[in-house]
């Protein structure tokens, strides 16, 4: 922020002379040096006439500032770092049918951890990208997580169908805190389908269904979770969903679609397990190398290791300031 502020003074200082400069300046010459040395700076004259005549440019104007008030707060509170970095508030939800699956706050910290180290580009295993893929790693996404609060609820059920959301209503789970604003993560013990975790796209679903769903085993690291599973990647793949981020080979059954990334190669469906490197696959009629280490395919927790700089960008465009989840931005 202090670059923004001096950069725009150096410009302004560059274009108009500075007024106190020039006051002091006057008193002290003669009225000669006063002709030659004034400089004048029409920006506000001209400004004022074009506000004082016209509504809609006073109208964009405030809104200018409104905007840039509301962008400064977002530093000040903290979740907008001074580097650009968001800084995204979770709930965590946890549903629980027995004991053991009421995951301990040690567990949820460590999903924390992890999302953050996945996010930063500080995971240890970051380094196992092939040197082929390592030019379009992402490296920081500038996106980080910070625990808000946890809600616990015991449950009788035993089996969650993902497509009926029972886990979010009030009734028979724990209703969203403010899905706008913080992003939910609801904890259940099992999903039908073996499903391990399923998040919604921004601007698929109405608020109070938003968010991503986990199934307990896979929620952070240590005791209790279940490998190949057991890393903590599960969330950190969901909420690249959340984020914006479709499979490697897009959004569809039939595999060889856009993931509107460009520097991720053309897929023709999920790879499992742990694939060996290199892995050629076709898509009409072209072979390509696999980039499977990436957080969005569905190999094992231990061989996804990296985003792509297009996959951050597209992430960082959802939380920007006019993203469709800015709301994260706002306490
Ligand atoms: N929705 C996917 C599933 O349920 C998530 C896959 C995550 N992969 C992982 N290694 N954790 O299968
Ligand atoms: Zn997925
Ligand atoms: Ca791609």
């Amino acid at each position: 922020m202090k670059k923004i502020l001096l950069g725009a003074g150096i410009i302004f200082l560059a274009s108009c002379n500075n007024d106190v400069n020039s006051v002091t300046e006057q008193q002290e010459e003669t009225p000669t040096q006063q002709l030659t040395n004034r400089r004048s700076c029409p920006s506000d004259m001209m400004r004022d006439k074009i506000l004082s005549t016209d509504p809609a440019a006073r109208a964009r104007v405030e809104a200018i500032e409104q905007f840039t008030e509301k962008h400064l707060n977002d530093i000040k509170v903290g979740k907008v770092l001074a580097d650009g970095t968001v800084e995204i508030p979770v709930v965590f939800n946890v549903v629980y049918n027995t004991s053991s699956e009421n995951v301990s706050d040690t567990r949820l910290q460590s999903q924390i951890d992890v999302l953050n180290r996945d996010y930063g580009g500080t995971n240890a295993d970051n380094s196992n990208t092939p040197s082929e893929f390592v030019p379009v790693k992402a490296g920081d996404t500038k996106i980080r997580f910070r625990l808000a609060k946890t809600v616990r609820k015991q449950s009788s059920i035993t089996v969650w169908n993902p497509d009926e959301n029972k886990m979010k209503s009030a009734t028979t789970g724990i209703a969203a805190t403010s899905p706008d604003n913080y992003l939910n993560i609801w904890i259940v013990n099992n999903m039908s389908g073996g499903t391990l975790g399923y998040a919604y796209y921004p601007g698929t679903i109405s608020a109070s269904l938003d968010g991503v769903v986990i199934a307990a085993p896979y929620i952070g690291t240590g005791s209790g979770t279940s490998a190949p599973f057991n890393l903590g990647r599960t969330a950190t793949h969901e909420v690249g969903h959340y984020l914006n981020l479709p499979h490697l080979w897009g959004s569809s059954n039939t595999g060889c679609q856009t993931d509107y990334s460009n520097d991720t190669p053309v897929s023709p469906g999920p790879n499992y397990g742990i694939p060996s490197y290199p892995l050629y696959r076709t898509c009409s009629g072209v072979s390509r190398s696999q980039i499977f280490m990436n957080y969005m395919d569905y190999v094992d927790d231990k061989v996804m290791v990296m985003f792509t700089t297009n996959q951050k960008q597209r992430m960082q465009a959802v939380v920007s300031a006019s993203g469709p989840r800015s709301g994260l931005r706002v306490y």
